[in-house]
């Protein structure tokens, strides 16, 4: 009796456990291809086999997650020694300006470190930092004051989050071997186009998202991998998209480049066998340029297009393979008439035309008034 009552806990623990787990995996997803997204840690965390139940002071280690260590909120300024059985480190929310190698000495089976909204600095980083770490998977390091991305990363990481720092440049040393990263944020920072030269993200061999918004862009990104499905670029000073630059990422599902400089793009950069959304608001765009197939999704609003020429983004109507847009997006141009007729033809699935308000010429143009 008191050993099926055992066996009946340990099976209680065991489903929490998987149960905690998956929830902390799905809270990671923040983006809308989960498919394409494929969570590798494939290990069952059994909890039985947990000898040990050390916990550092200052952090709490829950009983019926017991591989998790709790330490955010705590004002804490270094990082506490972590226990070799612990997988998911919460440091978030705390005063940490170094990250050394001593509190993990021990910790080498870490999978997840979030240690977002701290006040790490690059030079208070050391570099042999993360060597012991040979399964970490997940890096959060956002919100903090770093100036560079931190050197000697483990080559197991999959997601490196840098949001809200104050990196400027991407040292191709540091972040080539990274190659099994899939998602890499970058968004706002200082990057500039010198300081992502050189051949610093074309080794990332399974990077499938990057983001790179809120930076100080003058041109797209150069040397991007070929897995990449979604880029994201927006709010930069970009001014143009040169001719033939998605040959490198064919597989591209995703564009968002609004809140850029773009005058012009060439009429056939998104002609892509993938592309599903583009985003391409409050840029100066009033040229048409090419739809494909594939495109569900358009965004074209507070740009200065005068006129929609239906017939050039759409050139042939294939009955059998038509188009698949269904949202267009076009407020805030300088369009005058209705919008062509023939644009339903092309784009049979159309479901929405927000047409919304369109901008006064005599605002924006005042030499129009001659
Ligand atoms: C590592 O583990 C050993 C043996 O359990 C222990 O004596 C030591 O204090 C630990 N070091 C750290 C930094 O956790
Ligand atoms: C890390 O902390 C941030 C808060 O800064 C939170 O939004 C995020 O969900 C956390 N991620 C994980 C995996 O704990
Ligand atoms: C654009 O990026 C700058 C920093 O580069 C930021 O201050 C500003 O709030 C961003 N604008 C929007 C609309 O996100
Ligand atoms: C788009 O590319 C395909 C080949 O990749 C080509 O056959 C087709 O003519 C192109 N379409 C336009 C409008 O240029």
């Amino acid at each position: 009796m008191m050993s099926l009552l055992c066996r009946r806990t340990i099976q209680t623990i065991f489903i929490l456990v998987l149960l905690t787990e998956l929830q902390v995996l799905c809270q990671d997803y923040e983006t809308n291809y989960d498919d394409y997204d494929v969570e590798e840690e494939s290990q069952p965390e059994v909890p039985f086999l947990v000898e040990s139940y050390e916990c550092a002071r200052e952090c709490i280690c829950p009983y019926s997650y017991p591989f998790a260590m709790y330490c955010d909120h705590q004002k804490l300024k270094a990082i506490p020694d972590v226990p070799s059985h612990i997988h998911h480190l919460y440091l978030q929310y705390n005063e940490i300006e170094a990250i050394t190698s001593k509190p993990f000495t021990n910790a080498t089976s870490l999978r997840d470190i979030n240690l977002s909204h701290n006040k790490l600095q690059s030079s208070r980083v050391e570099r042999e930092a993360f060597t012991t770490l040979r399964h970490l998977i997940h890096l959060h390091l956002e919100h903090n004051n770093l100036e560079e991305v931190p050197p000697s990363l483990p080559k197991t990481l999959q997601r490196l989050h840098l949001g809200f720092n104050k990196i400027s440049k991407i040292p191709a040393d540091t972040i080539q071997k990274l190659t099994s990263i899939t998602v890499l944020d970058l968004c706002n920072n200082r990057l500039t186009d010198a300081g992502i030269k050189g051949k610093a993200l074309s080794g990332m061999k399974h990077l499938m998202q990057i983001n790179m918004c809120n930076n100080r862009l003058k041109s797209m990104p150069s040397d991007l991998p070929e897995s990449l499905l979604q880029l994201s670029v927006e709010n930069n000073s970009i001014s143009s998209i040169p001719e033939g630059y998605f040959k490198k990422t064919p597989k591209i599902l995703s564009l968002r480049a609004a809140r850029n400089k773009l005058k012009a793009v060439p009429y056939n950069a998104f002609n892509l066998s993938r592309l599903m959304d583009l985003n391409l608001g409050h840029n100066q765009l009033s040229k048409t340029f090419f739809i494909p197939k594939t495109l569900e999704h358009l965004y074209l609003n507070h740009n200065d297009y005068k006129e929609l020429k239906v017939s050039l983004m759409c050139p042939s109507v294939d009955q059998d393979n038509p188009n698949k847009l269904t949202y267009l997006r076009i407020d805030n141009n300088k369009l005058r008439g209705p919008v062509d007729f023939h644009a339903y033809t092309c784009f049979p699935r159309m479901r929405m035309i927000f047409y919304g308000e369109q901008k006064k010429l005599e605002e924006y143009e005042p030499s129009a008034k001659e």
